[in-house]
């Protein structure tokens, strides 16, 4: 490990490539204790990061998962949306099994506060679209960036002038309920955010200067990526996509750094692929396969406990995350999950009709009319779990993390073989 986190510098990223709970929040804690702070740069608690530590199980969702290293320092950057309720929900729980993350914490001034009323937007955004719903998490984090990109949003400095957050709550909520044609209470909405406002006025700061100093200090930052490229607004398989800049763009924007200040980037690619929620997915197995994955795999949403989609391993979707996002090292997990399949295949190329794409199309009809050409490897029997070195693993297994190596152009540097933060094989 020690040799990887040397390679790639002192402020390190984490970015997930597929769409999404590809095992970012495992890496993130195993190299956590390397770092001085961990910060999240986009997103909110639509992310679920999980991290099975000696028999324990724990949830990250807006907190990055490396505070359960006692001596790190979290930061939530002023790329993120944040439920004020949510957010200390989450820390009482941190708090309750013994892990002291209070005096950890810092939020971004600028960060935006979501509401009550976001979640009911975005419930009812996903209902009017009936059947072409994106399938988000409902936590009002799409309506919630509308607000920000629209100049209306409320950010957490806000919470320093009542008069005006109420102001802006009652103006707010007018403005949606009458979009909408829905109910929303500014009223309450107030009521709440008021009766909690002394307890998260300590977590705020421009955390800004507190990465500079940090960064002119040589301390060691994580960068701990939410979602995954194919979830960005920009890059992602719009309109199947989160609201935010959630690839590698993002972490300057999202905390206020400059782009030399990240100094390598860890792509987290699965064995396989996964997506929860609606859109594109070739190399997706609607069959009985694909259950059989979700299954050995434990594939259901971290957040909302969705059954997650199964497919095979697409190296055109890997390829693009490597290539956008300038990702210096993979890790690949939950090879483990392959063992006992009798052959597997890689997604290696698109065609629609004699022309090669070299990335999902974004119509439905392209979609639909899209040929995926597969590549076949034979698979292994052995547990994996308790191999150490990648020379250990069945030859089989060797072969399939090679051959994704030289489909997706980049090294796997990590492999993951089973959910423990121990199950890691650094190469
Ligand atoms: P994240 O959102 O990217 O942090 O990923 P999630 O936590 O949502 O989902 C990944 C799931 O896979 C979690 O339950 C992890 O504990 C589990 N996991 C991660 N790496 C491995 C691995 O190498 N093998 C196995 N079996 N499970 C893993
Ligand atoms: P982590 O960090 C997987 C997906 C939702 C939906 C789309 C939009 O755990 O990898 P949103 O609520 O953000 O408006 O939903 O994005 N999505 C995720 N899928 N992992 C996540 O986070 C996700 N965060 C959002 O399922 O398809
Ligand atoms: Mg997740």
């Amino acid at each position: 490990m020690k040799h990887l986190l040397s390679r790639l510098g002192n402020n390190i990223s984490i970015l997930g490539t597929q769409w999404g709970d590809e095992g970012k929040g495992k890496l993130v804690d195993a190299i956590s204790p390397h770092f001085d702070i961990i910060c999240r740069s986009a997103g909110g608690a639509n992310a679920g990061h999980t991290i099975y530590t000696k028999g324990k199980k724990f949830i990250f969702h807006l907190l990055p998962s490396g505070l359960l290293h006692k001596n790190t320092i979290g930061i939530i950057g002023n790329g993120c949306v944040i439920s004020a309720n949510d957010f200390l929900e989450e820390v009482k729980d941190l708090e309750d099994l013994g892990l002291n993350v209070k005096n950890r914490i810092k939020i971004s001034f600028r960060a935006h506060l979501l509401f009550d009323y976001h979640k009911a937007i975005d419930a009812e955004l996903e209902n009017r679209k009936g059947k072409n719903k994106i399938g988000t998490t409902c936590r009002g984090i799409g309506p919630c960036y509308a607000d920000k990109i629209a100049r209306m949003g409320i950010r957490t400095e806000e919470l320093l002038d009542k008069e005006l957050l109420k102001e802006k709550l009652e103006k707010n909520c007018a403005f949606h309920a009458q979009n909408f044609n829905i109910k929303l209470n500014a009223e309450k909405e107030f009521e709440k955010i008021m009766a909690i406002r002394e307890e998260i006025k300590p977590f705020l700061c421009d955390t800004r200067f507190l990465l500079r100093d940090a960064i002119k200090d040589n301390k060691k930052i994580l960068f701990e990526g939410a979602q995954a490229h194919h979830l960005d607004i920009d890059h992602g398989t719009y309109p199947f996509v989160t609201s935010s800049n959630v690839s590698a763009g993002g972490i300057c924007t999202g905390l206020g750094i400059p782009p030399r200040d990240i100094s390598g980037i860890i792509g987290i690619t699965k064995a396989f692929t996964t997506r929860v929620g609606s859109g594109p997915f070739p190399s997706e197995l609607e069959n009985e396969l694909g259950e059989i994955i979700r299954e050995k795999g434990g594939e259901y949403g971290s957040t909302t406990g969705r059954p997650r989609r199964c497919g095979w391993f697409d190296a055109i979707v890997v390829k693009n995350s490597v290539e956008i996002n300038g990702i210096d090292s993979l890790n690949l997990t939950k090879l483990d999950v392959l063992t006992g399949l009798s052959e597997l295949k890689i997604a290696v190329r698109y065609f629609l009709g004699d022309t090669e794409l070299f990335s999902i199309p974004t119509t439905r009809k392209a979609n639909a009319n899209l040929r995926i050409e597969y590549e076949t490897f034979p698979g292994w029997t052995e547990n994996l779990e308790n191999v150490k070195r990648f020379e250990d693993l069945p030859e089989n297994a060797q072969n399939y993390v090679k051959a994704i190596e030289k489909l997706v152009a980049c090294k796997v540097s990590v492999i993951g073989v089973g959910m423990d933060r121990e199950n890691l094989i650094f190469r």
